[in-house]
């Protein structure tokens, strides 16, 4: 029998909303569809305009959260049309939410949404709010994904696993069967900055297929300038976002240099890329090869220099490994909403740094 759950999420790349219907009847769950909605560029534009202080924030995440959460009522439409499936086939949906601030020092992460009006227009029982409970519990909040990378794709020798979204997060996962943790953290950006310079120098979206970037050169000072930012360095847990990699944090260290802007974006595709083997080389030297799923995986201009940098280790993308890179994160948010359903915890605790293992979310039932 059938045992139907849908993941949506949207990161920080703000590039729209992954949802796909999973059935989790079987130990590793099958995908019945997927879609992808990108957001209307007023939402967008408006989502991006809140990651940063600004004027009668308040009223305006409280509007912006009702668009969103429409938005993400159409994708369920849209999903279950595709699938063929009717709402009530399914038990339950796990929508993340949009992060604007994530602030675990403070105390906090929002992730804007409206989990209410999501129930009341598709009739599903809506599990969402997942990571303010880590975050009670004195974690980071993030990144809660690294449970499922371990569930799907451990294999009989340690691996590490890579979500390029707007920010990248390593998974560390233990071969199977044995009683290793499983290592997550950020580990800086992934896509994020890649996006933000092409926006601001050419008003796209992001680079498509990295040809901005291919037209460049590495600019070393400006490499070593960028790698001198602390975080990296910083040891797990750790988690961040937007608040600290943004379009400000590059513009103060570009300051007073020439540098070429496709140059730029040239270097901005190689940090990714260095921190994300060093992060490997220093946290999961034991990994035997590096799957890599999220956006950047669709980034050639990314993914050779990832290859250099976990040498000798084997790249691939985990499409390879039967999930397409774009399914990966909302599977794990459909499959968060399934351990809350069975009061099963879904954070870490190695991971995050919270006290201890948490049933994560809250339930809006559908009726
Ligand atoms: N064909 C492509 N070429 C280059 N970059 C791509 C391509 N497809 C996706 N991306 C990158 O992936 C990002 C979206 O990745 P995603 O995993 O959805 O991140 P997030 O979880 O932060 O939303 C885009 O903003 C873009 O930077
Ligand atoms: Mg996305």
């Amino acid at each position: 029998m059938a045992e139907l759950f849908i993941g949506l999420m949207s990161g920080t790349s703000l590039d729209g909303v992954d949802a796909v219907l999973a059935d989790f009847a079987a130990p590793r769950p099958t995908l019945r569809a997927h879609v992808h909605r990108g957001f209307a560029p007023e939402l967008r534009a408006e989502l991006l305009r809140l990651q940063a202080e600004s004027g009668d924030e308040l009223h305006r995440a409280a509007v912006a959260a009702q668009h969103l959460a429409r938005a993400y009522a159409a994708t369920i439409e849209d999903l279950l049309l595709h699938a063929g499936v009717e709402a009530g086939a399914v038990r339950a949906a796990g929508v993340h939410g949009q992060t604007v601030r994530h602030r675990p020092d403070a105390g906090y992460t929002l992730q804007l949404n409206a989990p209410a009006l999501i129930a009341e227009l598709t009739g599903i029982d809506v599990v969402a709010d997942f990571r303010s409970r880590d975050i009670a519990a004195g974690g980071q909040g993030a990144p809660l994904v690294p449970a499922f990378h371990a569930a799907v794709f451990a294999v009989d020798a340690p691996r590490a696993v890579v979500n390029i979204g707007g920010i990248a997060n390593v998974t560390g996962v233990p071969a199977r069967g044995y009683a290793a943790p499983i290592i997550g953290f950020d580990c800086g950006p992934g896509n994020v900055l890649l996006d933000a310079w092409i926006g601001a120098c050419l008003n796209e979206p992001f680079d498509r297929d990295g040809r901005w970037a291919a037209a460049g050169t590495v600019d070393g000072a400006l490499l070593a300038e960028l790698l001198a930012e602390p975080y990296f360095a910083a040891p797990p847990p750790k988690s961040t976002g937007r608040d600290l990699f943004n379009l400000d944090w590059l513009q103060r260290r570009l300051h007073g240099r020439l540098v070429d802007a496709r140059d730029v974006q040239a270097t901005l595709a190689q940090l990714t890329s260095t921190t994300i083997g060093q992060a490997i080389a220093t946290h999961v030297p034991q990994a035997q090869d590096v799957v890599v799923c999220g956006g950047g995986a669709y980034n050639p201009t990314l993914m050779a220099p990832l290859a250099d940098a976990c040498a000798p280790r084997p790249v691939v993308g985990s499409a390879a490994l039967g999930v397409a890179p774009e399914h990966v994160e909302a599977l794990a948010f459909a499959w968060l909403a399934r351990a809350h359903l069975r009061g099963e915890a879904g954070n870490l605790p190695a991971v995050t740094g919270a006290r201890g293992a948490r049933v994560l979310g809250a339930r809006y039932p559908a009726g």
